[in-house]
C-alpha cells in the first residue's frame, strides 16, 4: 500500500512533532484537535521549530516552506475521509482514544491504516474498538519527535503482516530507527523509564533529596542528559501518571504504584513544561525548583 496522505489526531507536543517530521519527509498531513485554537497553536509551534532547524543548518528554507504547505487542518474528523494512514496522538486516556477510534471508523475509507502513538495502552484493546483490527498498529514516537531517532512498533494480536511491513517502511522513510515490542503495558522504553521517574518522585516525597539534588545526582552520577524530574516535566506529569497507572493495573504488581506526590502535582494541574509548572516553575527566565 502506498502512503501519501496522513491524518494526525491530537495536535499537542507529540502530534505537532509527528506532523512536522512527516511533512518534512514529503507526505501530505492533516492535523486534527478538539479546537481550532489548538490546531493554530500547533501550526505556530511547527513553524517555530522548523525555523530553528533552518537557523542551525539542518534543513533549508525551501524545505521548510514546502513542508509547511503540506500541512493542512482537519477541524473535524470528517476531513480525514480519504487519508491513507491516521496516527492518533491524543491525550493518554483510554476512554478518549476509544471514543476517537469509534468515531473515526465511521468517517475513513475502508483501506485506511490506523496507528496509535499511545505510550502504554494495549494496542490489541484499542484495535478491538475499530472495524479493522488487522490494519491497526502501535507507532510509538519519542519526544521531541524531530530529534529522537527511535520509534517503537507494536503489533496487536490481529495486526496483519502487510500492515506491519507498510507501517515499518513508512517509519523508516521518516529517517527513524525501529525497535519492535510485544504488546505489554508501556512496551519497552516506558516500562523501563517510567518506574525510574516514579522512583525519583518517591525519593523527593520521602525527603531523601530535593528536586535539584535528585536531578544533579542522576545527571552527574549516572550521566543522564536530563535529571528524572526535569524529564518528567518534559514528558508531562499527566502522561507519566497515566503510564504508571497502566503498568500498575496491567501488571498487577505493587512495585508500579504511582507516587502520591505525582498524583498531587497532576491534581493541581502542575503538568510540567506544557502548563509552565511542574517539578520546576518555568514562568521566569530560568526554571526554579518547586520543592
Ligand atoms: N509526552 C511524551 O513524552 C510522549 C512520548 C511518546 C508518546 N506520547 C503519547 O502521545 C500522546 C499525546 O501526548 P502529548 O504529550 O502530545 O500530550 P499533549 O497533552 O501535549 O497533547 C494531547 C492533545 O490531544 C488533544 N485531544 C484530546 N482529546 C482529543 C480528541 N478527542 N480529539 C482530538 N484531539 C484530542 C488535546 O487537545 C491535546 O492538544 C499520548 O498518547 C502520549 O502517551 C507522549
Amino acid at each position: 500500500m502506498e502512503i501519501k496522505k496522513v491524518g494526525v489526531i491530537g495536535a499537542g507536543q507529540m502530534g505537532n512533532g509527528i506532523a512536522h517530521v512527516i511533512a518534512l519527509a514529503g507526505y501530505d498531513v492533516l492535523l486534527n484537535d478538539i479546537s481550532a485554537e489548538r490546531i493554530d497553536e500547533a501550526l505556530a509551534t511547527i513553524n517555530g521549530n522548523m525555523s530553528r532547524q533552518v537557523a542551525s543548518g539542518k534543513i533549508k528554507d525551501a524545505d521548510k516552506d514546502a513542508a509547511m504547505k503540506r500541512i493542512g487542518r482537519a477541524d473535524a474528523l470528517e476531513a480525514l475521509g480519504d487519508v491513507d494512514l491516521v496516527i492518533e496522538a491524543a491525550t493518554e486516556n483510554e476512554e478518549t482514544k476509544l471514543k476517537i477510534f469509534t468515531e473515526l471508523c465511521k468517517m475513513v475509507d475502508a483501506r485506511t491504516m490506523l496507528a496509535t502513538n499511545t505510550s502504554s495502552i494495549s494496542i490489541t484493546r484499542l484495535a478491538a474498538a475499530t472495524d479493522r483490527p488487522e490494519m491497526f498498529i502501535g507507532m510509538h514516537f519519542m519526544n521531541p519527535v524531530p530529534v529522537m531517532e527511535l520509534v517503537e512498533m507494536i503489533r496487536g494480536i490481529a495486526t496483519e503482516d502487510g500492515t506491519f511491513s507498510d507501517a515499518t517502511e513508512f517509519v523508516r522513510s521518516l529517517g527513524k530507527t525501529i525497535a519492535v515490542s510485544e504488546d505489554f503495558p508501556a512496551f519497552m522504553v516506558n516500562r523501563i523509564l517510567l518506574p525510574m521517574i516514579n522512583e525519583a518522585v518517591y525519593t523527593l516525597y520521602e525527603g531523601v533529596g530535593n528536586v535539584e539534588a535528585i536531578d544533579t545526582a542522576m545527571r552527574l552520577g549516572a550521566r543522564h542528559p536530563m535529571g528524572p524530574l526535569q524529564l518528567a516535566d518534559f514528558i508531562g506529569l499527566d502522561t507519566c501518571l497515566s503510564v504508571m497507572q497502566v503498568l500498575y493495573e496491567g501488571l498487577a504488581d505493587s512495585k508500579y504504584r504511582p507516587c502520591p506526590l505525582l498524583v498531587k502535582y497532576v491534581e493541581a494541574g502542575w503538568l510540567g513544561r506544557k502548563t509552565n509548572r511542574g517539578f520546576y516553575d518555568y514562568r521566569g527566565d530560568e526554571p526554579v525548583p518547586t520543592r
